[in-house]
């Protein structure tokens, strides 16, 4: 038997404007998807949580089977366990491909490798994404901790790899990096979750269209750039006061970019008087929000007093890990 984890993920800074070149900032969260590998001398097909697996229904899963584990290996029967809300855009299935890569790394070569994972599960899930997908959400569940994707090399941060993709018939460049943040003792992650679900392509295209009519509102997108930044600095000064302005200060420019939503501003209101900074994460319309606080318990309890579900996070949540391999 192999089990592998990873963690999910939120945005901090950049997301739409990285659509357009300028940097964005993601870091791991506490919630983790967990994969269980095991041989059953019974099995004559593969299984998913007991059942039958169909790989129509799991193109993922599919597309990491057939590069990982020879079609004339055994079947395994995969379990997926898991606390990372599914369409929230907090990672779930970036994180269920790294763990299964690291997983099926361990079974057959008795190590995971993170690069090789974040690679892999990158190509799994444009390939489930009719070929459109950034690295983000998996370099940042398989590395852990902060990941700045950027199309420019960053001079200040330490640069891990340059990844490219051929997306709609051209090739599209990421330049992936990452930091130490020296994130003082005390300071945590709220998200809250209104419980709605956002599209991320509706979102996308609509500040596409956004620019389409109206070319001098990339100023807001250079405005998010700029202000990604400074949180970036920010955080790896441990200045969490400056952090929290910067989110704050993003989310007002996504929210005049139209890409959140009712849901979320009420659940902004309700933990911006206890908290450092607050913003929506990812791509909107629905889904997630993050506050920055030194009251996460209170944070939390506000979230909830207005309907939205939320939980406390960490910095530097560890990516793959392999927990159990007898
Ligand atoms: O909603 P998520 O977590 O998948 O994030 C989308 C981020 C966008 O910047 C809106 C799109 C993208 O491809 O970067």
């Amino acid at each position: 038997m192999v089990k592998a984890s990873a963690p999910g993920k939120c945005i901090l800074f950049g997301e739409h404007a990285v659509v357009y070149g300028e940097p964005a900032l993601a870091c791991s969260i506490n919630q983790r998807m967990t994969i269980e590998l095991e041989h059953e001398h019974m099995i004559e097909a593969w299984r998913l949580d007991g059942r039958k697996f169909n790989p129509k229904k799991h193109p993922h899963i599919e597309y990491i089977r057939n590069k990982l584990h020879s079609s004339t290996g055994n079947p395994l029967h995969i379990r997926i366990r898991g606390t990372i809300p599914k369409a929230s855009g907090l990672g779930s299935s970036a994180a269920l491909s790294v763990a299964l890569c690291g997983a099926l790394q361990q079974l057959h070569n008795g190590s995971a490798n993170k690069a090789q994972a974040s690679l892999l599960a990158h190509h799994a899930e444009a390939a489930a994404q009719g070929g459109r997908a950034s690295p983000m959400d998996t370099a940042t569940s398989s590395y852990g901790g902060f990941i700045v994707l950027s199309d420019t090399i960053e001079e200040h941060l330490d640069f891990i790899e340059t990844r490219t993709m051929d997306v709609d018939g051209s090739t599209r460049q990421w330049h992936l990096h990452t930091f130490e943040a020296a994130v003082p003792e005390g300071t945590a992650l709220v998200v809250g979750n209104t419980g709605t679900h956002g599209s991320t392509s509706a979102m996308v295209n609509h500040v596409a269209e956004l620019m389409r009519k109206n070319s001098s509102r990339k100023v807001e997108l250079e405005t998010i750039g700029a202000i990604a930044r400074r949180g970036i600095q920010a955080f790896r000064e441990g200045d969490m006061e400056a952090v929290g302005q910067a989110m704050t200060e993003n989310h007002i420019v996504l929210r005049s970019l139209g890409v959140s939503s009712p849901e979320l501003e009420r659940l902004i209101r309700a933990a911006a008087p206890s908290s450092l900074g607050v913003k929506m994460t990812g791509a909107g319309g629905g889904g997630c929000m993050i506050a920055l606080t030194t009251n996460p318990e209170e944070t939390m309890g506000a979230i909830e007093m207005e309907g939205g579900r939320a939980f406390i996070s960490t910095f530097n949540e560890p990516g793959l890990r392999i927990e159990d391999a007898v």
